[in-house]
């Protein structure tokens, strides 16, 4: 019998682009395809076990060992700051991490220190602290872009994927931080203990995503 391997994979459209990948080597994704309500999937004939989780938590369950594999964004790995191994770009899922705001104001006058609103107070410290650059974070949880536009921040910091809600608002990308996409991580510990197979899987995922990319 094969181990075990459980996949967290974070909700929503990174998700169905992983399914299609893992069906491509013989996974069945049928339950988490259709969870309804049910947080833990399974493809019991192959073994293979699914969580569904909000894409901030996949590090976490990857890192903790409860999860074998995770597929996230690198935006969102780069914030967890976790030690996972991050073994395969799935190239699907590609955004930008830049930093936004309006083209000809980068600094208001009647503030001290700049600010950055974001919701990735990490990746923005690291950022600006590799610049040598104090500024104060404020953090947010979505609609990140009303910060300049209503006053709250200088600039934010957050993904680009079209562009649109960044025009709609009136800001321009000032800065890219990063190129991101999806990405496959893999337990320091099953990295080991379940070697064979989950290298297996990395090898048919890489050839999965060489043949989409040609
Ligand atoms: C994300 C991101 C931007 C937007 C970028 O937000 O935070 O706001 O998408 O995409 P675009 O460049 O294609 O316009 P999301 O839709 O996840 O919602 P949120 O603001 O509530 O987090």
């Amino acid at each position: 019998m094969q181990p075990m391997i459980t996949f967290a994979l974070a909700k929503g459209r990174l998700a169905e682009q992983a399914f299609e990948l893992l069906e491509q080597l013989g996974i069945d994704c049928s339950e988490p395809r259709n969870p309804g309500r049910q947080l833990v999937l399974w493809d019991k004939k192959n073994n293979v076990r699914f969580i569904l989780v909000k894409p901030s938590d996949v590090p976490t369950y990857v890192d903790h060992g409860v999860a074998d594999i995770g597929v996230v964004g690198k935006d969102t790995l780069l914030e967890s700051g976790r030690p996972l191994y991050e073994v395969l770009d799935l190239t699907f899922g590609r955004c930008r991490l830049c930093i936004a705001g309006y083209a000809e104001q980068h600094q208001s006058a009647t503030r001290a220190t700049f600010r950055v609103a974001t919701k990735y107070p990490n990746v923005a410290r690291s950022y600006y602290d590799a610049k040598g650059q104090t500024i104060e974070i404020i953090e947010l949880h979505g609609s990140v872009e009303l910060g300049p536009v209503i006053g709250l921040s200088d600039v934010i910091l957050d993904i680009v994927e079209s562009g649109s809600t960044l025009k709609a608002n009136g800001l321009t990308v000032l800065e890219t931080v990063c190129e991101c996409s999806a990405r496959l991580v893999v337990n320091r510990v099953s990295m080991k203990t379940k070697r064979d197979r989950i290298r297996e899987i990395i090898d048919g995922l890489a050839d999965q995503v060489s043949k989409l990319n040609n």
